[in-house]
């Protein structure tokens, strides 16, 4: 039901019991580590050497790192998230023309995660979109804001460049052929979440998305530049990430994971609130088509008597990762 969303009601005094996370997984904020960061990386470097390197040390080390001079317009970047404000701006009953809480869903706007299955909730809505074929897909998409599909449309294009920029490098990082993931991945998909969170008043006992890894290929995370609220998991300890006007974040998903036979790593990452500002997010994800038959190039295997994770199609992954709760474990160790 509609009514569901957080962004039908304009101010909360205190948080509905349901959003509150039991004492033992509460996000204990003041242990969090901040002005640490993930790394940065200039893909408008000329030195493409180091930045294979770079990839390479982030992918292996974080799982996680910032890109600037990356090929997307800041001023398609500054559209996206005006015109993903302005959605969730729009009136209770204009929303609720999109809402869903069936994840099979291509196009639907919802609330916390999977509300199906999980015992406590987040403190987000959030739009979810599948993007390519554009043709395919953009027919589906909301039409109120009157840009919406124009924005997001180029929006969309210009992160896929990206997206296949960096799996080049994350190929060459490795030692394989430059276009070796892009192949193996096959017909990428392409879905969006774009995430609302609202102010919360009780940050300390609830989350914006509580720790998951990713069950894509590859992230590419565009978020409020004034607004932090994303934290990774490293050694043991969440580390606050400062969002940088122009950058974008990118993480391994846990396809390159598999992929890399364990090499690259996809890691805990989570968003909490806020009682000061609301934050917006948007996510893109690279994802194999549901045929793709995950397991990784012999060269990867090395002298181990087999991949870590045994053979499977992204379908079936898919479909395992959106059956549990994100409290559960890593996903990918039903598959080793
Ligand atoms: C996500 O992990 O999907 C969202 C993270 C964020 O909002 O920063
Ligand atoms: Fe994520």
């Amino acid at each position: 039901m509609a009514d569901q969303l957080l962004s039908a009601v304009s101010d909360y005094v205190s948080i509905p019991e349901s959003y509150v996370r039991p004492e033992s997984q509460r996000p204990r904020l003041n242990e969090v580590i901040r002005g640490a960061n993930i790394p940065t990386i200039d893909l408008g470097s000329e030195d493409e050497l180091q930045i294979i390197a770079q990839v390479a040390d982030a992918c292996r080390s974080f799982g996680f790192f910032q890109v600037v001079n990356h090929g997307v317009p800041l001023e398609s970047m500054q559209k996206m998230m005006a015109v993903a404000s302005e959605f969730f701006r729009l009136p209770p009953e204009e929303k609720a023309k999109h809402y869903s809480d069936d994840p099979a869903k291509k196009m639907r706007l919802s609330t916390s995660f999977n509300i199906k299955k999980e015992t406590v909730r987040n403190w987000r809505d959030y739009l979810r979109l599948h993007c390519y074929p554009l043709e395919e897909f953009v027919p589906g998409w909301p039409s109120n804001p009157a840009s919406f599909r124009d924005v997001v449309s180029t929006y969309c294009r210009e992160v896929r460049r990206l997206g296949f920029r960096l799996l080049r490098a994350i190929s060459l990082s490795l030692e394989l052929e430059e276009g070796y993931m892009a192949k193996v991945l096959g017909e990428q998909e392409q879905h969006m979440a774009v995430n609302y969170y609202p102010k919360c008043p009780e940050p300390e006992l609830t989350y914006g998305l509580q720790a998951h890894t990713d069950p894509n290929a590859l992230t590419v995370l565009l978020q409020d530049p004034n607004v932090a609220g994303l934290q990774v998991l490293k050694d043991g300890k969440w580390i606050a990430v400062n969002p940088q006007p122009d950058a974008l974040v990118i993480n391994i998903g846990d396809q390159l994971q598999a992929l890399s036979n364990g090499r690259y790593r996809s890691v805990w990452h989570r968003a909490v609130v806020n009682s000061e500002r609301e934050r917006i997010s948007v996510a893109s994800f690279l994802c194999p088509s549901s045929s793709v038959v995950i397991s990784p190039p012999e060269k990867l295997v090395g002298d181990r008597a087999r991949p870590v994770y045994r053979t499977y199609t992204y379908d079936e992954y898919y479909k395992k990762f959106w059956s549990r709760n994100l409290d559960d474990d890593h996903c990918l160790k039903l598959f080793e």
